[in-house]
């Protein structure tokens, strides 16, 4: 076996989300978040969006979420499945409304805390380093009606009284933080980003842009906050990743690819700098925004992250003109088909050589440590007759994109770990199907919610488990 190019130490796992796995939403006393009003189904799309207003449920629309995977009941198995294949770290995120049901109390919910210490407990119980995101697609509606969610800024309070909670009820359980997930996905899809919803005819990029500036705010607050409580905690900001390719070398497309990164990286740019990039005042002009501050704001942005977490599915292509020839859309941020590189069932494009590219900009760019903590294909899996799932494509998947990053990691770059999305299979946050998988492990339901809720273990499984054994070095 060749020798790793992993470092000791590098932590191997898997990643989820509350919303994506727990169910049990209307359990342990939690409020209804903005993910939960998301439908299956034809207005899917519109209200993810924000175009489309949902701030009450219907009787004849089926929500994912509600039950989901029932992570909430199951969660011991499923550590236990996770530790048998060698987990090192664990990535899932905490509901908001389970630890403030509205978002707006003084004192949090005791029962909410208690389910997180249990399950941080129980990753510890296997030498699981428990990593956290605080806000994933996941804004109490309370928060939503009464406030307009992050477009008001009495939001960065709010965060930042849940970020103290939750740094000090688990703190010597979970020292690896994240504050928002995938926070540039604010732009691409306001309502599941950050529960916006627009009245017409007003500026959208106003009120995108002033949500952001309150996200930005709450997030360097909230680190601040994490090393106030304890000096060992490490947060980390999250990017929705993966580099804009010019469509040719014409001047005007490479210009277009380096616009459409900055959309996206002017997130990550704040965090991991400190301020304002200088590109943003012409690009405000421009657009008619005008954020409103308060004295002592450069001041909070100044408390940068201690690493640079990201996810990276699909590579992405620009040109001059983005309507010019088909587009496809990974992760809801546009892009050009790139001719170049095969596509999964769903259309996201499959480029390895783009994540040791994208980790490659970023450390340039940032300088920080990177934490890769979602990667992976959503495809459809098969029964077999002998009732086993043979999903070699996922595993040539995770192996060439493992490869790429330690190449970056060969490279020279420092790298913290890397966790795979849907380390079991779980409800698709575009679609909200099941049947969009992603894990290790098999869950029995379909798309319209029936199923057993069985868990069973893939191929991928026991070739992840040989993975982690080998610290990265044993891929076949
Ligand atoms: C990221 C999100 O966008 O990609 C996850 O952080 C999401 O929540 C994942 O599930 C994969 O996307 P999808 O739409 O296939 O579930």
């Amino acid at each position: 076996m060749p020798a790793s190019t992993f470092p000791d130490g590098f932590l191997w796992g898997g990643a989820l989300a509350a919303n994506q796995a727990e169910g049990a939403c209307f359990e342990g006393g939690k409020g209804l978040t903005t993910v939960d009003m998301i439908p299956h189904g034809p207005h899917r799309l519109a209200v993810k969006l924000g175009q489309e207003k949902r701030f009450t449920l219907r009787d004849d629309e089926f929500y994912p979420s509600h039950q989901a995977i029932d992570f909430y009941h199951r969660y011991k198995d499923d550590i236990a499945l996770m530790a048998e294949m060698g987990f090192t770290v664990f990535r899932t995120s905490i509901a908001w409304s389970r630890i403030y049901p509205n978002g707006d109390e003084l004192t949090p919910n005791a029962e909410g805390i208690a389910f997180y210490r249990d399950l941080f407990a129980e990753c510890k119980k296997y030498n699981i380093e428990p990593l956290v995101t605080l806000c994933h697609f996941d804004v109490p509606m309370h928060l939503v009606t009464k406030y307009g969610s992050w477009r008001n800024r009495k939001m960065v309070d709010f965060f930042a009284r849940y970020a103290r909670t939750c740094f000090t009820a688990f703190d010597g359980l979970v020292k690896y933080w994240l504050t928002f997930n995938e926070i540039n996905i604010l732009l691409h899809s306001p309502f599941s980003g950050a529960g916006l919803v627009f009245e017409q005819q007003e500026n959208q990029e106003q009120v995108k842009y002033q949500a952001a500036h309150h996200e930005l705010l709450a997030s360097a607050l909230a680190t601040k906050i994490a090393h106030e409580v304890n000096p060992a905690n490490q947060v980390g900001c999250m990017l929705a990743g993966g580099n804009f390719y010019p469509r040719t070398c014409k001047p005007e497309d490479v210009w277009a690819a380096l616009e459409k990164d900055r959309e996206n990286l002017f997130f990550i740019d704040v965090q991991a700098r400190g301020a304002y990039p200088a590109y943003t005042k012409r690009l405000f002009r421009e657009k008619g925004i005008s954020i409103v501050t308060e004295t002592g704001d450069d001041e909070i942005l100044k408390h940068t992250v201690d690493f640079v977490s990201f996810s990276y599915y699909a590579s992405r292509c620009a040109s001059a003109d983005m309507n010019d020839h088909n587009s496809s859309a990974a992760n809801i941020v546009k892009s050009l088909k790139n001719p170049h590189i095969k596509a999964s069932e769903w259309g996201w494009g499959i480029d390895p050589l783009g994540l040791r590219i994208t980790m490659n900009m970023m450390y340039d760019r940032y300088q920080k440590p990177l934490f890769l903590v979602e990667n992976g294909l959503g495809a459809k899996d098969e029964i077999n007759p002998q009732g086993e799932i043979d999903d070699d494509y996922r595993i040539s998947y995770l192996r060439e994109h493992i490869n790429a990053m330690g190449e970056a990691i060969a490279d020279g770059i420092p790298v913290m770990g890397y966790t795979s999305w849907g380390c079991i299979d779980l409800v698709s946050a575009s679609t909200g199907e099941m049947s969009k998988r992603y894990g290790f492990v098999y869950v029995d339901r379909d798309d319209q919610g029936n199923g057993s809720l069985a868990r069973k273990r893939k191929k991928s499984f026991y070739w992840y488990k040989k993975v982690i054994a080998s610290n990265g070095a044993d891929l076949d």
